[in-house]
């Protein structure tokens, strides 16, 4: 039985940040953001946004009436949780409404937890091939204003189904998973702000694809000019091009110009949002299946790294019709509003994060299909924008 991803969809906050305006702030050539991190736009994440809103408004573009009948678990995976016991998923499964006998449950592993909950869900699929698993990755990356990592910074969240007789990406049997406890980016329980050792983090980054990548080299025979496309997670576009140039070094045959080609069709939306921690692999992939050369039948393989640390090389086949099985996210980003340096520090230093009091959020300028309205009694308040 072939098993994999159904649908995919990504959703993002209503507004964004220029970053040339970010690097002039800053004072800061424009082009190191633009060609040394390969940055053009960052969004902005405003007070009446968090995980639990962004991961159901990503779901919420791939749902159905007969789809929400149909979902058994639903696996939120997120380093920007809400709560210490309440998992995310709980509050996502209440906004969009599905049913009660759902299983709801939050995963944690930096980046790569949603990695973490495809391959679960592809475990509870194969017990039992009538189930759909939404899986949902979805997070805010905060390192703080001033800080070498803040050009690095995003916000966004991407919504699959698992399912038995995939339509977009059926996945092949091996996958290679590595994890080492080291300290390269972590986040202490009393900090908003990421803590990163950046040059550190990104060595490691690229020693994790090559290791995962060689041992799948091994288990399976295939090579890299096997794959019609290598997908990296993307904490900024020019990560994904440190670690594809670690592999192919300085070959210049089809293949390797194809995977070249490929990288830069991925890179496109990341380069509009920023990084997504735990989504953004698989925003790569949509960004390649709606910029690039992609068509059914083709093998992709896909990368997802997770700071801490956790590494995972898998792969897949492109299936029949699977442009069908996607939101349109160019027309999506096309609608945000372009916020000032100023704005966007006001948004940054709004955001409820660890405040322990009462607060009510100005939800009128926030078009987007679920608000956090604020904080009373210690609970957050969510509503639908009816
Ligand atoms: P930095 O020290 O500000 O930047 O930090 P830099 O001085 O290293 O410059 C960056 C690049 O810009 C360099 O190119 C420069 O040459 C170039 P490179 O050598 O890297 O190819 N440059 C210019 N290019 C054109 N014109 C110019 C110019 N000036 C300089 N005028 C760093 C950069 C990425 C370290 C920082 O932003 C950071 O710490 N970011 C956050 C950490 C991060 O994203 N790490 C990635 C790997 S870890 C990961 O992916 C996991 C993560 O997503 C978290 C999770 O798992 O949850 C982060």
């Amino acid at each position: 039985m072939q098993i994999g991803i159904d649908k995919l969809s990504f959703a993002t906050t209503p507004f964004y940040l220029d970053l040339v305006e970010l690097a002039r702030a800053r004072d800061v050539d424009p082009n190191k953001y633009l060609i040394g991190i390969g940055q053009e736009k960052q969004a902005v994440v405003p007070p009446t946004q968090d995980a639990v809103t962004l991961g159901a408004a990503a779901a919420l573009k791939l749902m159905t009436p007969a789809l929400k009948e149909r979902i058994s678990t639903v696996l939120v995976a997120t380093e920007s949780g809400v709560d210490n016991s309440k998992a995310t998923a709980v509050y996502i499964k209440r906004l969009l409404g599905l049913s009660r006998f759902t299983r709801v449950v939050e995963l944690k592993e930096a980046c790569y937890a949603a990695t973490a909950g495809v391959m679960m869900a592809k475990g509870l699929v194969a017990t039992d091939p009538q189930s759909v698993v939404l899986v949902i990755g979805t997070d805010i990356a905060r390192y703080g204003l001033n800080t070498p990592g803040e050009v690095t910074q995003g916000a966004g969240a991407v919504a699959m189904t698992i399912t038995a007789n995939p339509r977009l990406l059926s996945l092949d049997q091996v996958s290679v998973t590595a994890s080492d406890d080291l300290m390269d980016f972590w986040r202490p329980l009393y900090s908003e702000d990421a803590m990163v050792d950046g040059k550190y983090s990104t060595q490691v980054y690229i020693d994790f694809f090559l290791q995962t990548f060689e041992r799948y080299q091994e288990m399976t025979g295939r090579q890299w000019a096997d794959f019609d496309a290598l997908l990296f997670h993307l904490p900024f576009t020019k990560m994904g091009k440190k670690a594809l140039e670690a592999l192919l070094g300085d070959h210049d045959d089809p293949d390797s110009q194809r995977l070249r080609a490929a990288l830069t069709a991925s890179q496109q939306y990341c380069r509009q949002v920023g990084n997504l921690y735990t989504g953004s692999l698989y925003l790569s992939l949509l960004s390649y299946l709606q910029n690039g050369q992609a068509r059914p039948g083709q093998r992709l393989g896909l990368f997802s790294y997770g700071s801490g640390a956790e590494g995972e090389f898998y792969s897949g086949v492109l299936q029949p019709n699977f442009e069908n099985q996607l939101n349109d996210v160019a027309a999506d980003l096309a609608t945000r509003q372009q916020l000032s340096v100023a704005e966007y520090e006001k948004s940054f230093n709004g955001q409820l994060g660890l405040a322990d009091t009462d607060v009510s959020f100005d939800t009128s300028k926030d078009p987007s299909p679920f608000w956090l309205t604020g904080q009373g009694g210690h609970q957050r308040q969510y509503q639908v924008n009816q």
